[in-house]
């Protein structure tokens, strides 16, 4: 078995027997991601004796070379530190478990007889995974409900787990639930956010609603505003092709980042049902003001350094416009309209080639009032911030304010906290094998339903579409962003924690 599991609870239920169809056997995120997750389940024991996988691609491929490819990419792993899944080494039972258990058929998305193959070799429970391109979503949605093999009897389910990006705006994410729908009903379509397969973005709700000192405080009377981060350092790498008609507010904000979103400011939902959660969820998506161009800042890197190597600008990366004007950076100013959150600004930025690796979400509090230290040698009396991480070092950090040792009363300002490692074992995990195990058990929570991922477009929409024709601010390789974005901030009188600080990752 491999060091830890995930799910290696011993009350964790087997997944019931299933097949699991994969549009896109031979693509990248079958091996990087899909592989490796059955890996870790088949290694926590949740994968029925009866579990099997399907991979449809277009390309000829046969059983036998398949499963040898795949064997070779697993061992690959044990020897590349900076892949998704990393091991020591590959068990071979559990791998010999999935190994086993793996077919291939060739066959074209959008043609009528490969749905037909399918549906002459499948029986009882299946999960079709759609691992391809997005232009094929709708395609093979209706080709498997055309040979009706999207319908359910008492004994057998049928569900898609359709991957991101679901819709380039409002209008197109409309009308792809409108195809998908015609197709069979919302509870058979799980569509991913990889985010919300973290198991610290998962816990970010049992900080909020199992810790009761914190909701007393979790709102406008004491929060002043709200920072969301999630930063890469790496470029755009060799996804130009995608890249180029999506930029960073597309292929982040309403998806990934409202999902932080939502996680740190949602209402308590009745129950962690997951129609009570997602409708928290959508309540407080729905709560954004759609945000105005004002209120936004689009960047894209020009050339710079990144951990100490000169690298080229995003105009010049590969399948990239030499005038690209695609944004790799995106700040904005987001207003929640209710009652909780009512003129508390929450600030969110993402971007490519920034200064550090870093998803987080900082809550600032109000400064406690000064008054009882007037007349001291105070020293600065900063307010509190607590600052939840996603990665790296998953964990929490909280900025309070202690007194200095000496005669005087001098504050200074200290970091209190933990990471999630030093009080649990790292399991191995890629993210997808709860999105997986979740699917196959029938629990959509950690899904988006289709009103939640509408109305993320809606919020951002006006944006889409005054961007269509806007300039695009350049910052340097490795710097932290644009200064647009910090000017973004310091009209409010605030300003972004910096990035690069190593600071709170060695709490
Ligand atoms: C993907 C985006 O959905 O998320 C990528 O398409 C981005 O551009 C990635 O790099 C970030 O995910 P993670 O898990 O690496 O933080």
């Amino acid at each position: 078995m491999p060091d830890a599991c995930v799910h290696d609870t011993p009350d964790t239920p087997q997944a019931p027997p299933c097949t699991l169809v994969i549009f896109g056997a031979g693509g990248d995120l079958t091996k990087r991601l899909l592989m490796p997750a059955l890996y870790n389940l088949a290694g926590g024991g949740l994968l029925d004796e009866k579990f099997s996988v399907l991979g449809v691609d277009h390309n000829p491929l046969t059983d036998d070379g398949w499963r040898d490819d795949l064997t070779k990419t697993m061992d690959s792993f044990t020897k590349d530190p900076s892949a998704e899944f990393h091991a020591e080494r590959i068990d071979p039972r559990p791998w010999g478990f999935v190994r086993d258990r793996l077919h291939v058929m060739q066959g074209d998305f959008s043609d009528e007889a490969t749905f037909k193959d399918l549906a002459g070799r499948l029986t009882g429970n299946v999960v079709f995974y759609l691992a391809v391109s997005a232009r094929f979503f709708g395609p093979v949605v209706e080709g498997l409900g055309k040979a009706g093999l999207l319908k359910q009897t008492d004994d057998a389910f049928r569900r898609v787990i359709i991957e991101k990006p679901f819709g380039s705006d409002l209008a197109s994410a409309k009308a792809l639930n409108q195809t998908i729908l015609a197709q069979g009903e919302e509870g058979q379509f799980y569509r991913i956010d990889h985010f919300l397969g973290k198991e610290t973005v998962q816990s970010l709700l049992a900080i909020r609603f199992a810790n009761a000192m914190l909701e007393p405080i979790w709102r406008r009377d004491y929060v002043d505003h709200v920072e969301i981060t999630a930063a890469e350092t790496i470029g755009v790498e060799e996804r130009g092709r995608f890249y180029e008609p999506t930029g960073a507010l597309r292929d982040m904000v309403p998806n990934h980042l409202f999902q932080l979103l939502t996680m740190v400011a949602m209402e308590p939902p009745g129950s962690f049902d997951a129609e009570a959660v997602r409708d928290e969820k959508t309540r407080l998506v729905t709560a954004i003001r759609p945000v105005t161009p004002e209120n936004a800042v689009r960047g894209q890197y020009a050339a710079g350094r990144e951990a100490g190597k000169d690298v080229p600008a995003y105009r010049d990366e590969p399948d990239v416009a030499k005038d690209s004007r695609t944004e790799t950076y995106v700040a904005l100013k987001l207003e929640i309209e209710n009652e909780r959150w009512s003129g508390v600004p929450f600030f969110l930025r993402t971007g490519k080639r920034l200064a550090d690796r870093r998803t987080e979400i900082a809550v600032h509090f109000k400064p406690a009032p000064f008054t009882l230290f007037r007349g001291t040698d105070g020293g600065d009396l900063a307010p509190n911030v607590m600052r939840l991480r996603i990665d790296p070092k998953p964990g929490s950090a909280t900025h309070l304010n202690v007194k200095r040792p000496g005669p005087q009363m001098h504050l200074s300002v200290i970091e209190t906290g933990f990471c999630y490692g030093d009080f649990f074992d790292p399991a191995p995990t890629v993210g997808y094998e709860t999105l997986i195990y979740d699917c196959m058990m029938g629990d959509p929570t950690l899904f988006q339903r289709a009103d939640t991922i509408e109305a993320s477009w809606a919020a951002v929409d006006p944006l889409i579409q005054a961007w269509k024709d806007a300039p695009v601010c350049f910052y340097p390789a490795g710097a932290p962003g644009p200064k647009e974005a910090d000017d973004l901030l310091a009209r409010d009188g605030r300003s972004w924690l910096p990035l690069g600080d190593t600071k709170t990752e060695d709490v």
